[in-house]
């Protein structure tokens, strides 16, 4: 399985550390010193839909494939505009991808690396052949901000692959490159760490008053489990794939923290430079973190074809996915 193209989509309206120290106590050095984040896109008009079908569109478009030959559609969010249609269900619809099927998976920041290994596995055993994989959120829908602790670290956006099962172009190894190892893990029995409540039933039989919920993070914690499972998660794909660090080109990881991503170069004894970076002006995207980067990679021409990567996602579920692909 090959990424054959990558597209994104940020909202117009960007917000700067400065513009939040005017509407609540904080600072741009707390959260610049603290996170590395400077700004980051916050949804006006736009919908989780809306940015999807876009960051998807581009990605066809990199491609070079239409719509219509697009068998599976993967959305990975938390942030859906409904809860049912799912977001991938409305992706299609306005990309006119009449022969998908779609659905989307809830795995909160390791949402599209959940998502693109589903992909995988459906395209490795021949059952679909071109996939788009989406991460999307609009987080700040679920943000309380109110708390400052949580609201300033996200932002807004989507980035889009298509993937295609291939392999027929052997490299000199012999093999057709693409995805060389995967992982992935969960440990739900630390979840709430970082929360968002779903709606309480509100049927006859109950009383409920209509609370609306919005991200609980205990940060410190969430941080600790980043900084352990991420480097582990990354050396186990590593060694599965038969790839020295040495020979990774670029290490791109979930966007929450410039100090987990130095902390992760620092464990794997792996150059910084290594580590390329959004959130500085994207804050925290969750699932659409890893394709955003990804898509900024693309269109820079950092990534040619041989090129050895590893993409790694962590956060709510507790969930971690890693992959090795060869560009
Ligand atoms: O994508 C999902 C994965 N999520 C993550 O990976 C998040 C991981 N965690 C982190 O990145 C960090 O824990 C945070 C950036 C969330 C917080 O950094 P921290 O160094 O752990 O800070 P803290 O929570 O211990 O807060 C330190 C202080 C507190 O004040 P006191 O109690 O020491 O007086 C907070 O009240 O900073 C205060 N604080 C703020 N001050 C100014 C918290 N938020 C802010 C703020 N502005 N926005």
């Amino acid at each position: 399985m090959r990424i054959i193209g990558t597209g994104s989509s940020l909202p117009q309206q960007v917000v700067t550390n400065e513009d939040l120290s005017k509407i609540m106590d904080t600072s741009d050095e707390w959260i610049s010193s603290r996170t590395g984040i400077k700004e980051r896109h916050l949804a006006k008009e736009e919908t989780t839909v809306s940015m999807s079908a876009e960051a998807a569109g581009r990605a066809l478009r990199n491609a070079g494939i239409k719509a219509e030959d697009v068998d599976l559609i993967i959305v990975a969010t938390i942030t859906g505009d409904y809860i049912t249609p799912s977001t991938a269900c409305e992706v299609q619809a306005e990309l006119g991808a009449e022969h998908a099927a779609a659905f989307d998976i809830n795995a909160a920041c390791s949402g599209f690396m959940f998502a693109l290994h589903t992909a995988y596995a459906y395209l490795q055993t021949g059952i679909y052949k071109t996939a788009l994989v989406v991460g999307a959120e609009t987080l700040s829908k679920i943000m309380d901000w109110s708390d400052r602790s949580t609201c300033v670290l996200f932002g807004d956006g989507a980035g889009a692959v298509v993937v295609r099962a291939g392999g027929e172009e052997s490299n000199e190894e012999g093999n057709g490159g693409g995805l060389l190892a995967f992982e992935q893990g969960t440990d739900g029995s630390r979840g709430k760490v970082l929360a968002c409540e779903g709606r309480k039933n509100q049927n006859p039989l109950v009383q409920n008053p209509f609370v609306p919920s919005y991200v609980d993070m205990d940060g410190q914690e969430v941080y600790k489990f980043a900084v352990s499972t991420v480097p582990a998660s990354i050396l186990r794909v590593l060694e599965m794939s038969g790839t020295a660090a040495e020979d990774i080109k670029y290490f791109v990881l979930h966007q929450a923290n410039i100090r987990i991503i130095q902390s992760v170069a620092k464990r794997l004894k792996a150059d910084i430079e290594k580590f390329p970076v959004s959130l500085d002006h994207c804050g925290n995207v969750s699932a659409a973190s890893v394709p955003i980067l990804l898509d900024e990679m693309n269109q820079k021409g950092m990534l040619a074809r041989g090129d050895k990567i590893v993409m790694s996602g962590f956060g709510g579920g507790l969930t971690w996915a890693s992959a090795v692909i060869e560009w």
